[in-house]
C-alpha cells in the first residue's frame, strides 16, 4: 500500500500516484487527496487512513469507493447508521502501544463484534496497527507493539497490515499481509543514522534553485541576520534563491553542504525567507544564474533534516508551493 498523503511526501499526490501505479493500494490522510487521485482517473484501492467522520463524507467515501480506516466508536457508529446499498471495506485500527489512533486493548473486542454484524462492512475487514519507533533498530517497544497485536487479534478473520517504511526495512515480523511504507518510496530513509543511498535508494525529489549574486567579502564581515556567520578570510559569498519561504529550514545549521555547481559548498550565515548565502571561496568562478543543489542526488535531505534538527518528512511535506515542481 503506497502511502500517497501530504501531496506524496511533497512530490505531488498525482504524479507520485502514476509513477507507484504498480502497488496494489493507496493509502491517504484526507478524503480530498483520495478524491485528487480519482479525479486524475486513477481506479485503484485507496484507504483513508483517518476514516470519516460524518455522513456527508461518508456518502463521498461511498461514492467513491474508498475503504476505510475505523479507529474511535464514534466511527463505528457511523458505518452502524449507513442506509446505502454500498459496503465499505474497513481497516480496523488497533493502537497496539502508540497511544494515538486506534481501538486501545480494553476496547477492540466491542469494536470487532459491532463491525463484524455492520451490514455496511464488507466481511472480513483488515485489521491494523501502527508502530511508534520501529525507526529505532534497538527499540524495545517494538517487540511489545508486535506481540500486543497478535494477541488482540488472535482468531480472527482478515489480512493484517503493520509495517510503515522502518517496520518494513527493520522488523521483518512487521511485514503481515499488507505494508504501509511512504517514506522509502521516496528514496529516503526514516532511520537516523542511514541515508537513502545507504539502503540502495534513489531519492525522488530534487530542491534546486539558482545563484542571484556572488559578493567579496572581508574577514571580520558578519553576514545575514543576527550576523550569525562571520568570515574568517576573505570569502566569496554566493547568495542563492531559495530560504524558508521555499520549505529551506530556518534552522539549518551555517556549514550544511548545499552543491554549487555540482560541488559542495558550504551554508554560511542564517537561511532567510527567500535567500540563503554560501561560501563559494573553494570553488571556481561562480557566477549569477548558476544552479545550486539544496538536496537531491549528492545531498541527502536526510542530512539537512539532521543540520535543522528535524526529519525528512518535514522538510518533503514542507516544499512551498511558490517552487515550481518539474515533474520528470
Ligand atoms: C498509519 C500510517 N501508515 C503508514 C505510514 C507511512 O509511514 P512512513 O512514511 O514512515 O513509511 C504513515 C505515515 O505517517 C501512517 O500514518
Amino acid at each position: 500500500m503506497a502511502v500517497l498523503k501530504a501531496n506524496a511526501y511533497g512530490h505531488g499526490t498525482v504524479p507520485a500516484a502514476v509513477a507507484l501505479a504498480a502497488a496494489d493500494a493507496f493509502a491517504v490522510a484526507r478524503l480530498e487527496e483520495g478524491i485528487e487521485l480519482r479525479a486524475a482517473g486513477l481506479r485503484h484501492r485507496v484507504v483513508l487512513l483517518e476514516g470519516v467522520f460524518g455522513s456527508d463524507a461518508l456518502r463521498q467515501a461511498a461514492h467513491h469507493g474508498f475503504e476505510l480506516v475505523v479507529h474511535e466508536p464514534g466511527q463505528v457508529a457511523l458505518l452502524e447508521s449507513w442506509r446505502g446499498d454500498h459496503r465499505f471495506g474497513v481497516w480496523l485500527k488497533v493502537d497496539s502501544g502508540m497511544c494515538r489512533l486506534g481501538f486501545r486493548p480494553a476496547e477492540v473486542a466491542t469494536a470487532v463484534a459491532r463491525l463484524q454484524v455492520c451490514e455496511a462492512v464488507l466481511q472480513p475487514m483488515a485489521l491494523m496497527t501502527h508502530l511508534a519507533e520501529a525507526e529505532d533498530r534497538g527499540s524495545t517497544r517494538t517487540g511489545g507493539q508486535l506481540e500486543r497485536f497478535a494477541t488482540l487479534t488472535e482468531g480472527l478473520p482478515g489480512e493484517r497490515s503493520i509495517a510503515n517504511s522502518a517496520g518494513l526495512a527493520a522488523w521483518p515480523a512487521a511485514r503481515a499481509d499488507w505494508v504501509r511504507p511512504g517514506l522509502l518510496l521516496y528514496g529516503v530513509s526514516p532511520f537516523a543514522a542511514t541515508t537513502g543511498s545507504e539502503l540502495g535508494l534513489r531519492p525522488a525529489m530534487t530542491l534546486e534553485t539558482r545563484v542571484i549574486a556572488v559578493r567579496n567579502i572581508a574577514t571580520g564581515d558578519r553576514v545575514g541576520y543576527g550576523g550569525c556567520w562571520t568570515a574568517s578570510r576573505p570569502t566569496r559569498l554566493a547568495v542563492a534563491a531559495a530560504g524558508y519561504g521555499d520549505g529551506y529550514p530556518r534552522n539549518t545549521a551555517s556549514g550544511t553542504t548545499v552543491l554549487v555547481n555540482e560541488r559542495p559548498a558550504p551554508l554560511a550565515g542564517r537561511v532567510s525567507m527567500d535567500m540563503i548565502t554560501v561560501d563559494v571561496t573553494e570553488l571556481p568562478r561562480v557566477a549569477v544564474g548558476d544552479p545550486v543543489l539544496l538536496w537531491g542526488p549528492g545531498v541527502p535531505v536526510e542530512a539537512v533534516a539532521r543540520a535543522a534538527g528535524t526529519v525528512p518528512y518535514e522538510l518533503l511535506c514542507g516544499v512551498s508551493q511558490r517552487v515550481h515542481p518539474d515533474v520528470r
